[in-house]
């Protein structure tokens, strides 16, 4: 069963020499998801990135758009000191108010079955707008992820599995993407993902 304590050596390992998501990797991403945003006529005034790790969405946001207001949540204490996070587990935490865009990259996969459905609903609860989810499924540890560099030891399920939990909050926009129901936001057809 995996178990982690993401301590100091958690975030040595898989984020200095060759790091699981880079920062300008990820400046490139929120760049890419936040132009979605407005295509879409999603206002991005408020951001939340759970398990925000080394707080690059954070940063990005803080860099290029310093009025959105910022939110970085994780379950480490390390990091919460360190990136200057605040301390929640998003298994059993929710805002007490909506942000616009959420984000959650990375993250699912280190929670079981009952944890990760419980935070995909407070995920939903979360979010007013749209929210980025990146999570390596059973699939992609088999034929997408990088064996060398990714943490190996985590929760596999299926996408599918994934898809039944989201869908019923969120319209699969693909990339990632998951456009709120309750937004309004029109999607034309073949805009959406399955
Ligand atoms: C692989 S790192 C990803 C960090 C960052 N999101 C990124 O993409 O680089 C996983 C992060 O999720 C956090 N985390 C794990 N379980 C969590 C939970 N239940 N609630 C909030 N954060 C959690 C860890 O502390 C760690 O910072």
């Amino acid at each position: 069963m995996p178990r982690h304590t993401f301590d100091a050596t958690f975030f040595k390992r898989f984020y200095s020499t060759s790091p699981v998501h880079s920062r300008t990797k990820v400046n490139t991403l929120a760049t890419a998801v936040h132009a979605m945003c407005q295509w879409w006529e999603v206002p991005v005034r408020s951001v939340l990135d759970v398990g925000a790790g080394l707080g690059y969405w954070r940063d990005w946001y803080a860099t290029t758009h310093p009025k959105v207001k910022r939110l970085s949540v994780d379950i480490s204490e390390h990091a919460c000191e360190k990136y200057g996070h605040e301390c929640h587990d998003i298994a059993s935490w929710f805002p007490t108010r909506q942000f616009d865009l959420v984000v959650c990259h990375s993250v699912l996969q280190y929670l079981n079955d009952k944890q990760a459905a419980a935070a995909i609903g407070n995920l939903a609860k979360a979010t007013r707008g749209v929210l980025y989810l990146e999570v390596p499924t059973s699939a992609d540890l088999r034929n997408a992820v990088d064996k060398k560099t990714t943490d190996l030891n985590i929760y596999a399920r299926t996408g599918d599995w994934y898809r039944k939990r989201l869908n019923r909050h969120f319209v699969p926009a693909g990339a990632g993407l998951w456009v709120a129901r309750a937004s309004g936001t029109t999607l034309y057809e073949l805009e959406r993902s399955r």
